[in-house]
């Protein structure tokens, strides 16, 4: 008689980490976290759930109004998931603004929760690494968060020719949209939606866009001649811009500093989030199979004043891991994760397994990570189980080594097996683990 039972996938768009997506999981953290902490940031986290009015003022109509995850609690509180860790930190910074010292540099690594069409490089739940500076209005800022986006790359693994780093500027597109193209207000917002789509969309579905925000000719090509130009080409219009001033900054010190052919100003770069006043920038996969945006970021300037009395600068981006593991794929960097286990102790037969558990005792107190077998098994079966696991090393203790206080140890790297004194067994197998 067939059993029935209840088939419950997991919630569309999340996924479920089993040991081996966790050991990704956990190398990729590692990296991230060493790379920030060599530039002194230290980690800060926040609730999952945060109060609606959060993201409600500043996080951007597509995020607040079509992806966020949002209801009311059992006490009629309106809350929602966060979907960027942003809002967070400003809150949160604001709340000590005056305690802590400037300037501060924080790192986190949240889940966040976004209503969007699982796809390619889009799920509804992702890791996001975020790394914000605050306390600094110069361009200082800036050129230190794109160095640690560029070192987070190549401390992966990945070369310069594999990446790109394009920036812009809010300032720079507000002079043009109201002293340049001199938009009405209400055609700005339809302008920088469609500048947004740009790069994914046809170029007549661009023209499209614009002449549905009633742009007329002159306007659509004086806009498509400034978002193709380079920053040397803008001076004569835009020379007396803060935006363009500010991107002159910034590329004089990457081009000092050797990364200039990483980082590109391209007036394309909109990003939809609200709270961006300044520098704005993503960086791009250059790989034909994944053209997508890895981290996206920028300057906001105004946005911790919005939870407190003192108004704090900001600088900082997010890198989500499901782009990242895209990234390293296309590349060919993915690393090839093995078990932490250093050893097996094996177990010869039932009347052995209090001895070959305090042998694993001993040197796990010795900080080796060690497993062992608890139920008698054909010799054979457990030597095919390290090796499946990757253990490098197993231990075998039969009733006569027992007496006369000896061990087997099998490497199974090597192929080599040697019986030697329980006493010598610690700095054998810590020499070998070295090979
Ligand atoms: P964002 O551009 O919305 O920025 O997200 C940053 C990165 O998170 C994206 O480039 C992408 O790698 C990843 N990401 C976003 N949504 C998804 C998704 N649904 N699935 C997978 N990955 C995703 C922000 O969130 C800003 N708060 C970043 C920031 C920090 N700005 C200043 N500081």
């Amino acid at each position: 008689m067939s059993q029935s039972f209840l088939s419950v996938q997991p919630y569309k768009g999340t996924r479920d980490f089993y040991p081996e997506e966790m050991r990704f999981r956990h190398w990729l953290f590692e990296s991230l976290r060493q790379t920030v902490s060599a530039y002194g940031y230290e980690a800060y986290d926040g609730p999952m759930l945060e109060p609606f009015e959060l993201y409600a003022a500043k996080s951007g109509q597509e995020l607040v109004n079509e992806q966020l995850y949002s209801f009311e609690d059992r006490g009629g509180r309106k809350v929602a998931m966060r979907p960027e860790m942003t809002p967070t930190l400003a809150r949160m910074v604001a709340a000590r603004s005056s305690q802590l010292s400037k300037p501060i540099r924080w790192y986190s690594l949240p889940n966040l929760w976004r209503y969007e069409r699982p796809q390619r490089g889009r799920l509804r739940e992702h890791w996001q690494l975020n790394v914000d500076l605050l306390g600094l209005s110069s361009e200082a800022a800036e050129i230190e968060i794109v160095q640690i986006a560029i070192d987070i790359l190549r401390n992966l693994g990945a070369s310069s020719f594999d990446f790109e780093v394009q920036l812009s500027h809010r300032e720079l597109n507000n002079d043009l949209f109201s002293r340049v193209l001199k938009l009405q207000p209400e055609q700005t917002a339809a302008v920088a939606r469609a500048i947004d789509k740009r790069a994914k969309i046809p170029a007549e579905k661009f023209e499209e866009l614009l002449h549905e925000a009633a742009c007329s000719a002159e306007q659509i090509s004086t806009l498509k001649h400034f978002l193709d130009a380079p920053l040397l080409e803008i001076g004569e219009v835009y020379g007396e811009s803060e935006g363009y001033l500010a991107m002159c900054r910034f590329f004089d010190g990457v081009n000092a500093l050797g990364l200039g052919p990483v980082c590109r100003f391209n007036a394309s770069i909109m990003r939809g989030l609200d709270y961006y006043t300044g520098t704005v920038f993503e960086v791009y996969d250059k790989h034909p199979d994944n053209r997508r945006a890895l981290f996206g970021g920028g300057r906001y300037d105004n946005l911790v004043g919005m939870f407190g009395q003192t108004q704090v600068p900001g600088v900082g981006f997010g890198m989500g891991d499901v782009t990242l593991k895209d990234f390293l794929e296309v590349h060919g960097l993915m690393p090839e994760l093995q078990s932490h286990v250093d050893v097996l102790i094996g177990l010869f037969d039932a009347d052995m397994l209090i001895t070959s558990q305090a042998l694993a005792r001993q040197l796990r107190a010795e900080g080796l990570r060690v497993e062992a077998v608890l139920q008698p098994q054909k010799l054979g079966k457990q030597f095919q189980y390290a090796d499946k696991k990757g253990i490098p090393l197993v231990i075998m203790i039969g009733p006569d080594e027992a007496t006369t206080g000896q061990a087997t140890l099998k490497n199974l790297r090597t192929g080599e097996q040697q019986t030697l004194a329980q006493a010598d067994l610690l700095p054998t197998i810590q020499a070998q683990l070295k090979i």
